[in-house]
């Protein structure tokens, strides 16, 4: 028993002893500190834009290589990603792959909500709440010359943008730009409706 309690005893104050000088509370030291388990914590390895000593320029990304294309971006689909047939003019229609329905109409009018409303209105008339704040106001969508914009042309302006108007092209996926742009010619013709194009049987509730 007497020699337990000495050895509990003689444990304490070596615990003791190398808790208050064994790691040197509070001194900085320029060594780095034991890493029991390194895992794979320390990688020789570049990050994305960090300087490189190896590339005569001093930049780890590199440009592409010329004449190559990375996969998935070949986008050879003039039509879909460029709203171009093969001759380069602006097609009238929708590219083949978009189905035109109503999921892609509530799908392009939630869109048009988001990316086009704020400055050219929720209808279109070029009076969206940013031109309420003083912005030049953009053409109204209803115009006799924007109304007969072929859908490519529509596409482009959202791709690209025109004069006073950005670009879209990184904020809105083609996809999108298409059922905006289906959601846009249905605006259109909303805004030019006759009695015609309500249906017969509708027409009595007008
Ligand atoms: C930041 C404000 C802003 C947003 C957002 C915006 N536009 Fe515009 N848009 C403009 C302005 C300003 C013009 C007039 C450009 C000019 O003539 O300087 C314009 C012009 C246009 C035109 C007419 C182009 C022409 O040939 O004159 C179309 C079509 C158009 N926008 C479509 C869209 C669509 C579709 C969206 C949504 C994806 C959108 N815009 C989002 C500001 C905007």
């Amino acid at each position: 028993m007497k020699n337990l309690t000495s050895l509990i005893t003689s444990l304490i104050m070596i615990m003791v002893f190398l808790m208050t000088t064994g790691c040197f509370q509070g001194r900085p030291s320029s060594k780095e500190p034991i890493h029991l388990n390194p895992n794979m914590d320390h990688q020789e390895k570049y990050r994305p834009q960090a300087e490189s000593n190896y590339f005569e320029d001093g930049a780890t990304m590199r440009p592409i290589v010329e004449g190559t294309v990375a996969r998935g971006q070949l986008k050879d689909d003039t039509q879909y990603y460029y709203g171009k047939d093969s001759e380069g003019n602006f097609i009238k229609t929708f590219p083949s792959q978009i189905e035109l329905n109503m999921a892609l109409l509530r799908r392009g009018q939630e869109r048009f909500g988001i990316y086009c409303s704020p400055c050219h209105g929720a209808i279109g008339n070029g009076r969206g709440i940013v031109v309420e704040k003083g912005m030049v106001p953009p053409p109204s969508f209803h115009s006799d010359s924007i109304r007969v914009y072929p859908t490519g042309r529509v596409f482009d302006v959202i791709t690209n943008g025109i004069r006073n108007m950005p670009p879209y092209k990184y904020q809105i996926p083609e996809n999108d730009r298409w059922a905006i742009i289906a959601y846009f010619k249905a605006l259109q013709r909303s805004q030019n409706a006759t009695l015609q194009d309500v249906p017969q049987s509708e027409r009595g509730s007008l």
